[in-house]
């Protein structure tokens, strides 16, 4: 499977613009570059979350989110992640949002993103990373098979808005496919969860 992995992620991504800037989020930054973010997710994701889901990853795991940036500091694109041990006793990297902006689309920008969260968190030792897209987002589907994710399952009613997602995963590690009890989880992640919750959940 490691093999098979290896390759799919060198294939080669489509010609990206190449004035853009590619740079890992400066929470320090965040008055400059957070409105643009939520805007830019905003309009396409069909989960609306609070400012203090985009703080819970941005003031923790700022080193695993990447943005696009045009040559005059536009956002044109922005990859959320996190990393932590999962229950089943991986090393667990997590994407809880992806999004280029819909005149920059089909260009490789979002593959170049993605690219660099899977690398800094094989870096940092993951085992996996996992994600949940709506079944029907062909596009992102698209893109994560090409980087060597596989649909691991279907979860019904997922989202807010009813429809299905596929929970994709990339395994980073030969041994973890085994070591992981799918079975055993539920239909919701923790990693998800945590999208849902409002200020009073988070400061509690
Ligand atoms: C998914 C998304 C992030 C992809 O961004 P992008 O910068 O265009 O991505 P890339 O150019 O790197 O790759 C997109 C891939 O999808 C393909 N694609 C784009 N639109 C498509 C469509 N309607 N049907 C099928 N494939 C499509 C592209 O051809 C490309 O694949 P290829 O390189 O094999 O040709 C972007 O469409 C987006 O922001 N969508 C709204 C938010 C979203 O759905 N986020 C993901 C949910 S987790």
């Amino acid at each position: 499977m490691a093999e098979q992995m290896a390759e799919k992620k060198d294939a080669e991504p489509p010609t990206a613009e190449p004035e853009l800037q590619y740079i890992q989020y400066d929470p320090s930054k965040e008055e400059q570059y957070l409105p643009a973010i939520r805007q830019l997710i905003s309009k396409d994701l069909s989960e609306p979350y609070s400012i203090y889901v985009y703080r819970y990853f941005l003031y923790q795991w700022g080193n695993l989110c990447y943005m696009a940036l045009s040559p005059t500091n536009t956002l044109i694109a922005i990859i959320i992640s996190k990393l932590e041990p999962h229950r089943s006793g991986t090393f667990r990297g997590y994407i809880a949002m992806l999004a280029t902006q819909e005149a920059h689309r089909g260009r490789g920008i979002a593959t170049n993103l993605v690219r660099m969260a899977i690398d800094a968190m094989t870096a940092l030792h993951a085992d996996e990373i996992v994600l949940e897209t709506e079944v029907s987002n062909t596009a992102s589907l698209k893109l994560y098979e090409r980087l060597g994710f596989i649909r691991s399952k279907r979860l019904h009613r997922y989202y807010l808005n009813g429809n299905a997602a596929f929970r994709l995963i990339l395994y980073l590690n030969e041994g973890t496919a085994l070591k992981r009890p799918e079975r055993g989880e539920t239909g919701m992640d923790g990693a998800h969860d945590i999208m849902r919750l409002e200020e009073a959940d988070i400061y509690a």
